[in-house]
């Protein structure tokens, strides 16, 4: 039986960390660091995320600015709001809550944010600049998966990583993460031959296909670490379960560990989120 990795206690010691750090500057430097979130529209879902956001910042001391506004929105109006937080000091962090509805378009708004305040990495800048090793705003759900793995494994040179799952907010910023701790990385996705032996190849392997329990024990390496990104509302026996993209019942029989569905990534990237927010505002304030 795998070892569980238990990514809620790991978010709940960053958030320590995170809150002892942002004491120790509102004392010492009088600075409160500000997170900015921007929900448009009524996603069930996403009003969800950015309620536990909202409520975390100010757990750990910072300042939380929420602006919600209506689904028909326009482009000019959320481009104008940002603008206005872009060149607000008390703002450190932007992050604008996806999906946006239809009739905007999000590469533009993403990339008319302060590259230094994205703090969910999505910015056109910071995606180049974690491509070529630089200092960047690291994607959060990434991040935490990262950390995760460099607590369990220490160092993660040599490994064989299989990534499944190729988005913008995920798979590839993963895929980046592990190349920079010198892992052999692997993209897979819908159109992988033969995925089974792909990841029965992984060391590491991290499912972020946005499929309930795809990746079944089959598919892991005896002793793998598995990471398990996906985060899926099903029907099972006349209840609502939230399952991961890992089968975990098959998996982490094989596994050597595991991140379980709640409690492993999805804690993980708030706590990224306010970790991020604090580098913003140390890095704003030399
Ligand atoms: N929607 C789902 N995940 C995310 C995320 O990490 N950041 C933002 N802004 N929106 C999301």
């Amino acid at each position: 039986m795998a070892k569980i990795i238990d990514g809620k206690a790991f978010a709940a010691r960053v958030r320590e960390q995170v809150a002892a750090h942002v004491a120790r500057l509102k004392e010492e430097n009088g600075l409160v660091p500000g997170l900015a979130v921007v929900l448009v529209g009524e996603d069930p879902a996403s009003q969800v995320y950015v309620g536990a956001k909202g409520k975390q910042t100010v757990e750990v001391g910072m300042n939380s600015y929420e602006h919600k506004l209506s689904a028909d929105t326009d482009e000019a109006t959320l481009l104008s709001l940002i603008d206005k937080l872009n060149n607000d000091p008390a703002v450190h962090g932007i992050l604008v809550q996806l999906p946006l509805p239809g009739h905007l378009d999000s590469d533009l708004v993403i990339n008319s944010i302060n590259p230094a305040k994205d703090v969910d990495g999505f910015h056109i800048s910071n995606v180049g600049l974690l491509g070529t090793g630089q200092k960047a705003m690291v994607p959060c759900t990434p991040l935490g998966c990262l950390m995760m793995l460099r607590d369990h494994h220490g160092s993660l040179s040599g490994m064989n990583a299989v990534v499944v799952g190729r988005s913008n907010i995920v798979g590839k910023p993963m895929a980046q993460l592990l190349l920079g701790d010198s892992c052999t990385v692997t993209i897979a996705h819908s159109r992988t031959k033969d995925l089974t032996a792909v990841c029965r190849g992984a060391d590491i392997l991290v499912a972020a296909v946005g499929r309930p329990e795809m990746i079944t024990g089959d598919m892991v390496k005896p002793g793998a670490t598995v990471i398990d990104v996906g985060i899926n509302r099903i029907e099972r026996d006349g209840k609502t379960k939230l399952v991961g993209d890992v089968d975990f019942a098959s998996a982490s029989a094989v596994a050597g560990a595991i991140t379980p569905v709640p409690g492993g990534v999805g804690p993980m990237t708030i706590a990224c989120l306010l970790a991020n927010t604090l580098t913003a505002a140390c890095r704003a304030n030399g």
